[in-house]
């Protein structure tokens, strides 16, 4: 199976966010802990990342025939691009949604999520190991 990972905005700055709260892995390692479990799962994957939302959901809207599932980290815009969601309901593939913080915990405005009715999973909090968790689940979810 073929999977889209993408992540939003800021996403590519990672370890120069707070690594209390991220970790402090770099978005490239974090694209290598993603490629070596993708590889163990047999899954194949493509990774997208851009500042810009309207590469994000051009990117969206371009899946079709490209990947069977999305996992999905928009960051900041998780919170308030509804375009976002808009898109991400064109591109009508399963898709779970991760975050290496759990957004939940933080401030009030990061509580709501555009995309997660749009999710059949969402997993947040676990930092970079998150990532396997989705990938499993997508797995899981693409064999059923
Ligand atoms: C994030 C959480 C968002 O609230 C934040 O704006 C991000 C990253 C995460 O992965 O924890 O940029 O999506």
């Amino acid at each position: 199976n073929r999977i889209a990972v993408l992540h939003g905005v800021n996403l590519d700055q990672l370890g120069r966010r707070p690594a209390a709260i991220y970790g402090g892995i770099t978005y490239d390692q974090l694209e290598q802990h993603i490629e070596k479990w993708a590889k163990e799962l047999g899954l194949q994957i493509r990774f997208m990342q851009t500042n810009s939302e309207s590469e994000f959901i051009n990117n969206l809207h371009n899946l079709d025939g490209l990947a069977d599932g999305i996992l999905i980290n928009p960051g900041a815009w998780t919170h308030y691009a509804w375009s976002i969601r808009d898109a991400l309901e064109i591109a009508a593939l399963p898709a779970v949604e991760v975050h290496l913080s759990d957004p939940e915990t933080r401030e009030e405005w990061r509580h709501v999520s555009v995309v997660r009715e749009l999710c059949f999973a969402t997993v947040k909090g676990q930092g970079p190991d998150g990532y396997r968790d989705a990938l499993a689940l997508m797995k899981e979810h693409l064999a059923g």
